[in-house]
């Protein structure tokens, strides 16, 4: 929000743009959302967006963009190699982070393939501040070990600590001097906490990580994928940032870095991915990946037009009054859910809104894939879509035993500037009544579980009737109302 203050003392979220163009959403009566559900496998990825009141599945792909980005889109350079709109976006790239080389691809997971084949040895490890779900199977193909040493804070629901997603400095310690720098094949910065509930990394954290990784030669990479929020965050919570532009911050954090990624359906409110690196050698190994896995490097598996909103979606980023819209959202819904003791993560992240389900549903067993259940749950309360972040966006551990998460977390993502704060209001509203009713959820079990990424596609049953019921008392509580 901008600096503005309302008389009642009221701190309420204000819109710094407003709607020129909208899409018509459904709202299906209660009965229906049971039946979309039950279709669905009780996977929210696999229900159909028309019958979807709010997509708040992810912010990945479906942020609003600017009507800048729209005219830039008719402006790009269709050529298969040597396209001018290649060399707008690397101009911009170049402007914002000042690293050396940039190479294009088509999103973020393909990114991540051409880091880890790069870069990863079978028996390798890999130390990060947590895994994200795509990085962790690029690295666990290739043979790589995934060890997370996020700061403890970062993996408690409730908590005042300003950024969770630090590393544990003297866990990285510890864990170079166990592994040897030799074994290590690079340590990952996530900027925005995905999956612990969208949480920030501070810029003292990138600085002490990146100084011991340059005294031990170990190779520093930034996933820049939430890049846009965790800087909201260090200008809003880091005392020392707060008179410092955007755009300086931006670019003291790639000077720490060796390696910055991102996946452009999030950063820059576009649809596609990028590398940056300093690394010529680096830089010209990975490369061939990019014509290989993407498409000649002036593209690199993406639209042009795309390229060309990209680069105008990364230019707005460095705009606070662009980047504080999706987490002063989040907040608000965060507020309202908290005020009628909805258990969610604190402080508020970017990204969305996390209920945690190990509270709200604790009387479900782990193993029945508690979040899950809960994001179903969401669903038929309310036709909101949310995404499980918990054990059911796990993988199994190599013996095939069920690998719990840390979290079981119902995500409710904000895709920037997409809802207003009265569809936020109602979302609340409807999870607020779900919780009252919370004891009518139960568990899930898979009939069909991919061996990879098994939440894409994973088809569960619900153990029990409790879908049923919980329509049932939907009904009987709200009448005639959808
Ligand atoms: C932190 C992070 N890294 C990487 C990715 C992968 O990006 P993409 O979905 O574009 O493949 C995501 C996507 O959600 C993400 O949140």
């Amino acid at each position: 929000m901008s600096n503005v203050k309302f008389m009642s003392g009221e701190n309420i979220p204000l819109e710094m743009h407003k709607v020129r163009m909208v899409q018509k959403v459904n709202l299906l009566p209660v009965e229906e959302r049971l039946k979309c559900i039950k279709e669905a496998g009780f996977n929210t990825f696999l229900l159909n967006n028309r019958d979807i009141f709010m997509d708040m599945l992810t912010d990945s792909g479906v942020n609003a963009m600017s009507q800048e980005q729209y005219a830039a889109m008719m402006n790009a350079d269709d050529s298969y190699a040597g396209s001018e709109t290649y060399y707008r976006l690397e101009a911009v790239l170049k402007d914002i982070f000042a690293m050396e080389y940039f190479l294009p691809a088509h999103q973020g997971r393909a990114c991540e393939n051409i880091i880890a084949r790069s870069l990863i040895k079978p028996g390798m490890v890999t130390i990060m501040n947590y895994h994200f779900t795509t990085t962790k199977a690029h690295i666990t193909l290739n043979g790589g070990i995934v060890e997370e040493i996020v700061s403890d804070e970062g993996l408690k629901i409730t908590s005042d600590a300003p950024f969770k997603g630090d590393i544990d400095i003297n866990k990285l310690k510890k864990s170079i001097a166990l592994h040897g720098k030799d074994k290590i094949a690079f340590v990952r910065i996530e900027a925005g906490t995905n999956l612990i509930g969208g949480q920030p990394v501070s810029m003292d954290n990138v600085r002490e990580v990146s100084k011991i990784c340059r005294n031990e030669g170990i190779r520093l990479v930034y996933d820049a994928s939430l890049l846009g929020d965790n800087l909201y965050f260090i200008k809003k919570r880091d005392e020392k940032y707060k008179d410092v532009d955007i755009k300086s911050i931006t670019r003291e954090i790639a000077s720490l870095v060796d390696v910055l990624y991102f996946s452009a359906r999030k950063l820059g409110s576009a649809r596609g991915g990028g590398i940056l690196i300093n690394d010529k050698d680096l830089y010209m190994n990975m490369r061939e990946f990019v014509t290989l896995y993407e498409g000649f490097l002036t593209y690199g598996g993406m639209s042009v037009r795309e390229m060309e909103a990209l680069a105008v979606g990364l230019v707005e980023t460095m705009d606070m009054e662009v980047i504080n819209q999706t987490p002063i959202i989040v907040e608000a819904l965060c507020n309202e859910l908290l005020a009628k003791g909805v258990p969610v993560v604190t402080p508020p992240g970017g990204l969305g809104c996390h209920v945690d389900a190990m509270q709200f549903c604790s009387h479900v067993p782990q193993a029945e894939y508690k979040a899950g259940a809960l994001a179903s749950a969401i669903f038929i309360a309310s036709g909101v879509r949310c995404m499980e972040r918990g054990t059911l966006s796990e993988q199994r551990n190599a013996d095939g035993s069920e690998r719990y998460a840390e979290m079981e977390l119902a995500r409710i993502a904000v895709p920037r500037r997409v809802f207003t704060l009265s569809q936020v209001k109602y979302t609340a509203d409807r999870i607020s009544w779900l919780y009252k009713n919370r004891e009518i959820i139960g568990g899930l079990r898979f009939v069909e579980e991919p061996k990879m990424l098994r939440f894409f596609f994973g088809r569960l049953e619900s153990i029990g009737n409790w879908p049923d019921i919980l329509a049932t008392q939907f009904r009987k509580d709200f009448g005639e109302s959808l």
